[in-house]
């Protein structure tokens, strides 16, 4: 995440849903325009936006690409045992519908810079192939390794598979293939992998890339932490804007303590996976329990997820830029 950054700078505003296609069994894509005459924000390759699927129900879907109509792209898989978001848009996004987003946020950077070994799994391959576009159009040597339960459930697998058949591996389950991501990520490499899929595959990932440097490793998850409900002690924190100190019980959140001294925040997933709630940290040492924030930058304690994370064991006050 981009340091510096100040909770509440990401707007919400409207958009209409311009087209829908079915891409793959379960995966829609929807394209959505702006209602007005401002265009969309601008965004690179790995961001996603906030989508208000139901009246105050909020999740987060990694944009695809911009059309040439300038309206934004998202795939969306129906998760038959989700929590109802994914049902919501399969069944009420029709064309005209109009629903409130926020952002784009990015927390998945692409590095043109170094050679991109991108490895997806599912529908973790909407910000893949938003950078593998970015990767084509800098000239970036890549390669793609793309896995799926089933080939008919893979979005863009035939499309990017025969755009870049010497470049792109699809591994299909229900046709006997797997992924060796330990072959694969076995020999030092100079390149980057990035990875978004289903926690297993991330997980196998950043195991297989253990020896790679940090900053090599890029994974974009939408899960929580495992330690984001662990216990936790009570402690201060100081709001610099206001000067005002409020104390967060051992059961209660930075988050929900400040909405309820009146703080106007910017939230959404509120579990530590979207990055909405990012906010900056001036002084204390924190327990971050989000997915969103690198292990450097978790490290650096420059900014925290108010919505999880607390402070350290030790540590009896945080100083927030609130
Ligand atoms: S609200 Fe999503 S990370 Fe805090």
């Amino acid at each position: 995440m981009s340091a510096g950054i100040t909770n509440g700078q990401a707007a919400r505003f409207r958009v209409r849903v311009a087209d829908r296609r079915v891409v793959a069994e379960d995966v829609v894509t929807v394209d959505l325009a702006p209602v007005g005459d401002a265009p969309l924000p601008s965004w690179e390759a790995g961001a996603h936006i906030d989508v208000e699927v139901a009246p105050g129900t909020e999740r987060q879907y990694s944009l695809v690409a911009t059309t040439p109509e300038g309206h934004w792209r998202v795939a969306v898989l129906r998760e038959h045992d989700g929590r109802g978001g994914s049902v919501a848009v399969h069944e009420g996004f029709a064309v005209g519908h109009e629903v409130v987003v926020g952002g784009p946020r990015n927390h998945f950077g692409f590095d043109a810079s170094r050679p991109a070994v991108f490895v997806a799994g599912g529908i973790g391959i909407t910000p893949i192939s938003a950078m593998v576009a970015a990767a084509e159009t800098a000239g970036t040597p890549w390669e793609l390794h793309y896995a799926g339960r089933s080939r008919a459930g893979m979005a863009f697998a035939r499309e990017l598979h025969e755009a870049h058949p010497d470049r792109v591996t699809v591994v299909a389950g229900d046709e006997g293939g797997r992924l060796d991501v330990t072959g694969l990520l076995a020999g030092p490499r100079d390149a980057i992998v990035y990875c978004c899929g289903p926690r297993r595959l991330m997980d196998a990932v950043e195991a297989a890339a253990a020896h790679w440097p940090t900053d090599s490793v890029r994974i974009e998850r939408f899960e929580p932490a495992a330690d984001v409900d662990a216990p936790g002690e009570a402690f201060a924190v100081e709001l610099a804007v206001t000067g005002e100190t409020l104390t967060v019980p051992a059961d209660r959140s930075v988050l929900d303590v400040a909405e309820e001294a009146g703080v106007f925040v910017l939230s959404s997933c509120r579990e530590g996976t979207c990055g909405t709630c990012e906010t900056p940290v001036l002084e204390g040492t924190v327990d971050h329990r989000d997915t969103v924030l690198s292990p450097a930058e978790q490290a650096d304690d420059r900014t925290m997820m108010i919505c999880v994370s607390r402070a350290a064991s030790g540590c009896r006050k945080l100083v927030l830029e609130l």
